[in-house]
């Protein structure tokens, strides 16, 4: 009987969950009502784009951006959707919309809010100004993020004890952020130790973010570590070496910028530890997102990626067709046949079909502490559906 019994089961769960996302528009999601999105280029969808002047595009917003889902570029660093995306798409909302797209909110249906910047730092733009480091694309930080939404907040509920009980059914994602207040220094030639003495600030920063969005009333935070950036094509290019002890000889990616990236999870994650006793109230999940996609450089085949880990799909040469005065969008840049056969997308992003692997690692994978799949159920058994080949 229970052998019968099971994939009937399953198709009924199944109606359900398409049934529950179908509707998803007008009713609310699976286990949170909305989701508010704090970030940089791995989680922006559109900011940047109205930020910049649309005479003089940068290369994110030319053709090949988007060409995988959207079939146009909408602002994102990628191919197509990115793991803010297929987190939406999994608990059952919609596509998070840019804060800058000024769609008119009400608290009525509100279905999430994103304020993620590409280029955009945890700490103050003032900080790096201060060192003589330059960031080349924006001055939006994590700070100008959360003044935005508490610029926002009073257009959703009406006062604070209203307003603790909206947050209490919002899922905010708070990052990746912190990867370019690194990213920057290191590709304009700061030292290793230089860079290294910003992560406790950086930490900091974020951590403060998180613990003033939990007094306005936030009970559910996904907060993201950063990528191996020893495996990015950028830092591959920019580092080369001659000495092999220099790389890891199962991926290719380089230790020692490796182990920058997990210095910096380290110390967040002891940092969400304390503000998680601080905090009882609260569920604080730590995305990992460097294991999530460290698999994918130790497995390319296992995962589909038979173009390569570590070469860009788009680019303009080189060993690891990554030029850094000829970025992917702008000529003589190419873009390869297929992208879902390739991890790295541009250089420093990653493609949808890599950002869909760590989604899916969160989700319902081992990736996410304490288990996203535990917290929402139901999620996770709809990113099932959602998120196969
Ligand atoms: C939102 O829309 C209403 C009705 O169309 C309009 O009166 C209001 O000014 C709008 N608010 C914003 C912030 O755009
Ligand atoms: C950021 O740059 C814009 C445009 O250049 C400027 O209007 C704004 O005041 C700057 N913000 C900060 C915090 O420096
Ligand atoms: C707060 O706002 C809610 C919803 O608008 C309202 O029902 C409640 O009475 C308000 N409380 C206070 C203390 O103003
Ligand atoms: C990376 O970190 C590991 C563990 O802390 C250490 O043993 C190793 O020497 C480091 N490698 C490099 C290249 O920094
Ligand atoms: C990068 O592109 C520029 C301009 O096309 C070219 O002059 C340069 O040689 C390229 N660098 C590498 C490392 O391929």
């Amino acid at each position: 009987m229970a052998s019968s019994f099971i994939p009937f089961l399953t198709t009924a769960f199944a109606i359900i969950i398409i049934t529950l996302l179908n509707s998803s528009t007008k009713t609310r999601g699976i286990c949170y009502n909305s989701i508010i999105s704090f970030g940089d280029s791995l989680a922006d969808t559109g900011n940047l784009l109205r930020l910049s002047p649309s005479n003089n595009p940068l290369h994110f917003f030319l053709p090949p951006y988007g060409e995988s889902f959207f079939h146009q570029p909408t602002g994102r660093c990628s191919n197509g959707r990115l793991v803010i995306d297929f987190i939406a798409e999994s608990y059952g909302l919609p596509l998070i919309p840019p804060y800058l797209a000024g769609k008119n909110v009400s608290g009525r249906d509100f279905r999430g809010v994103n304020f993620a910047v590409a280029g955009a730092t945890a700490l103050d733009i003032s900080f790096f100004k201060e060192k003589g480091i330059h960031n080349p694309v924006t001055n939006v930080s994590l700070g100008t993020q959360l003044r935005w939404f508490k610029d926002i907040l009073p257009s959703l509920c009406s006062n604070s004890s209203d307003c603790r009980e909206f947050l209490q059914s919002s899922l905010v994602v708070m990052g990746e952020i912190g990867g370019n207040d690194y990213n920057h220094a290191f590709l304009e030639g700061r030292n290793v130790e230089e860079v290294k003495s910003f992560i406790p600030a950086v930490v900091r920063e974020i951590s403060s973010a998180i613990e003033e969005i939990i007094k306005l009333g936030v009970v559910t935070l996904i907060v993201p570590g950063n990528l191996p950036i020893g495996c990015s094509a950028a830092y591959l290019t920019y580092f080369q070496s001659s000495d092999k002890h220099d790389y890891d000889s199962a991926t290719g990616c380089i230790n020692w910028l490796n182990n920058f990236s997990k210095y910096h999870n380290k110390l967040l994650q002891m940092e969400l530890n304390r503000i998680r006793t601080l905090h009882p109230h609260a569920t604080i999940i730590y995305a990992d997102y460097y294991n999530a996609a460290m698999r994918l450089y130790r497995f390319p085949d296992k995962y589909g990626f038979k173009g390569g880990a570590l070469t860009a799909c788009c680019g303009a040469g080189g060993p690891y067709n990554y030029n850094s005065s000829v970025a992917c969008g702008y000529p003589p840049s190419t873009s390869c046949e297929d992208p879902s056969l390739y991890v790295c997308w541009d250089g420093l992003h990653l493609t949808e079909a890599a950002y869909k692997w760590i989604a899916r690692g969160l989700l319902q994978g081992p990736y996410s502490s304490p288990p996203m799949s535990t917290v929402c159920t139901l999620a996770s058994k709809s990113s099932g559906l959602l998120l196969q080949d």
